[in-house]
């Protein structure tokens, strides 16, 4: 038998009547199972094998050209009330959506196999870790499973008979007709619904078989699952990376932080410490989810609960990510990149000259002159996180990290500084909760600002106004509460440049936040905002980079400032009576203190 576990056998037998698959495959997550399948997409042409001589055992896949990204407008939140929703989730009640769903499963995986998935986020037995179970009809989607989780017979062993698990159901919605020929990528313009069940953990997800729509373990299970079983149970679940800091000394700092998509998270994580730096080490635990939990030795350890890194392959390069680039050099699986002419693939910003010619993500012709993108903007790469050169094994330990900073960033051409370390943890929360970033094609002069609270605004399984009020609570789990940082390494001068280089010199800024957290640098400067560095409090070895120019990145115009609280206040209205005062609280103590000018010195 494959599992005694009851609740599984019953679901999907369940799931086997709805669908109607031709068969049922469980997994066992063997290497032998991943060539198998990987071998079938390139017999039915959803994967091109790469050049073995350019990039060894790593495929390129092509998506339907409608099913390149997650779909926030089609993600829903379905609590028994809307309000536990919130505002910022959308909402259908779940009697409805769950017949809605229930027509479209009806039948839809005829002609096709139905895949189960046991998978573990986190390491096998961590008490930090938990179980879920996909069912899918996409084989892409299995393999993909198996780079980003762990995979197959052993969760599926570690239920045992009455463990439980999150169901995580999945089809692309393309039931094949008899003597129908199995499509490479179902091409889909049927409407998609990525829906979450609160009051029963579960997850269903139709009519995509892309990335965060289809892998339900990562944003799905890990994020809007994971954040609802962290209030209900006292821990959290955050769209945030982890990194590891050693220092020459061999004394090892663990920090995690959150970025929206498109900030440099997975850059972040993989830092090379900068000229200046000998002796330092920057190690990756997790590059887009951490899993935190208060343990009993009073600090809030921290996992990575993927086991693979599913990253954005345009701008990735030997000057963004060294590491990353070294990662990709094999077994990876590419999806929606250009290909080579011999046989390689190739993004945006890979190489600072493209290739004369290359088939685009499209499948179509492309050389320099087309007026395109060769490369989709959401083109992924899908690696074990094993395989980057900056991974600390670290990840595998059970117990998990100990995190003695949280750091908070977006992309902020203005008002806000390069860093400060908020008061103490209920000032952080406001700092985190009120976290913003710009649209990119902002009216001129007038950025607009979406906000993001700590980074998950798509996220977020339940009210995020009731988020907020956990961080404020969890506080008390711990004895050893880690400090809050606000970061921005996007801010820009007069003339529209970028004032800080970024990349590999954020070290400078992570030494600083290292150093505080160790009771060093104790003589900040307390500004508006928080607490600050001086000048001679960063190390500036090896940087070209003035006094002036450091006063200028840190400076915090008090009318820019003060209208920024204004619009949080704005904001804030939105969640009603659930948002907690703290907030309100924190934003008028910040008026407060915006009365004098500031200077950074
Ligand atoms: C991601 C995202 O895919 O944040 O990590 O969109
Ligand atoms: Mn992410």
């Amino acid at each position: 038998m494959v599992t005694k576990n009851k609740k599984l056998l019953a679901w999907v037998d369940e799931q086997a009547k709805l669908c109607q698959p031709d068969g049922i495959y469980w997994c066992d997550g063997t290497d032998a199972e991943f060539d198998r399948i990987c071998a079938e997409l390139v017999a039915n042409g959803t994967f091109i094998k790469l050049n073995p001589a350019k990039r060894p055992n790593s495929y390129l896949a092509r998506s339907d050209a409608s099913d390149v990204a997650r779909v926030e407008d089609r993600t829903f939140i379905c609590s028994e009330k809307q309000e536990d929703a919130g505002p910022t989730n959308n909402w259908i009640a779940p009697a409805e959506m769950r017949t809605k769903l229930k027509n479209l499963f009806t039948g839809c995986m005829r002609g096709r196999t139905m895949y189960v998935v046991p998978f573990s986020m986190g390491p096998l037995g961590s008490p930090i870790s938990h179980i879920g179970v996909q069912l899918t009809d996409s084989p892409y989607v299995v393999a993909s499973m198996k780079v980003m989780t762990r995979m197959g017979r052993a969760p599926r062993d570690l239920l045992g008979e009455n463990g439980d698990f999150v169901p995580c159901m999945h089809s692309v919605g393309a039931p094949l007709k008899p003597g129908e020929k199995d499509v490479a990528w179902p091409s889909n313009p049927v409407d998609k619904y990525i829906v979450h069940f609160p009051e029963d953990h579960s997850i269903v997800s139709y009519g995509s078989g892309y990335g965060g729509n289809a892998l339900l373990g990562k944003k799905c299970f890990s994020l809007r699952i994971a954040s609802l079983m962290g209030k209900e149970q006292g821990w959290l679940a955050e769209h945030m990376l982890i990194l590891g800091v050693e220092d020459p000394q061999g004394e090892k700092t663990y920090v995690a932080a959150a970025f929206p998509s498109a900030c440099g998270k997975t850059n972040f994580s993989m830092l090379v410490p900068p000229d200046g730096f000998d002796g330092w080490k920057v190690s990756t635990i997790g590059d887009d989810i951490a899993w935190i939990k208060p343990r009993p030795d009073g600090t809030f350890r921290a996992i990575n609960p993927e086991y693979g890194f599913f990253g954005v392959a345009p701008g990735t390069s030997i000057h963004s990510n060294p590491n990353a680039v070294a990662m990709l050099g094999r077994d990876v699986v590419f999806t929606n990149c250009a290909l080579t002419d011999d046989g390689d693939v190739w993004w945006e910003g890979l190489s600072e000259t493209p290739p004369t010619h290359l088939i685009d993500w499209q499948g179509k012709d492309w050389t320099p002159a087309s007026n395109t993108k060769a490369a989709h903007p959401n083109s992924r790469f899908a690696v074990l996180a094993r395989a980057c050169p900056s991974f600390d094994p670290v990840a595998d330990d059970p117990e998990g990290v100990p995190i003695s900073a949280f750091i908070f960033g977006g992309r902020l051409s203005k008002t806000f500084p390069l860093v400060y370390e908020a008061f103490n943890w209920q000032n952080g929360v406001y700092a985190a909760a009120t976290m913003g970033s710009e649209a990119t094609a902002a009216a001129v002069g007038q950025a607009a600002i979406r906000r993001d609270p700590f980074a998950m605004l798509p996220f977020c399984g339940y009210n995020m106004a009731d988020y907020w009020n956990h961080w404020l609570n969890i506080k008390n789990k711990v004895t050893k509460l880690p400090r809050i940082y606000r970061v921005n390494w996007f801010r820009k001068d007069e003339a529209g440049k970028f004032m800080w280089p970024g990349f590999g010199q954020n070290m400078r800024v992570l030494k600083w936040i290292v150093d505080r957290v160790h009771g060093r640098a104790t003589s900040a400067v307390e500004s508006a905002f928080g607490y600050m560095p001086h000048y001679e409090d960063l190390n500036w070895k090896g940087l070209d980079f003035s006094k002036d120019k450091f006063l200028k990145i840190m400076h915090i115009d008090q009318k820019e400032a003060a209208a920024e609280a204004d619009a949080q206040g704005e904001y804030f209205q939105i969640f009603g009576s659930r948002l907690p005062a703290a907030m309100e609280e924190e934003r008028k103590n910040l008026k407060q203190r915006l009365q004098p000018a500031e200077t950074a010195e």
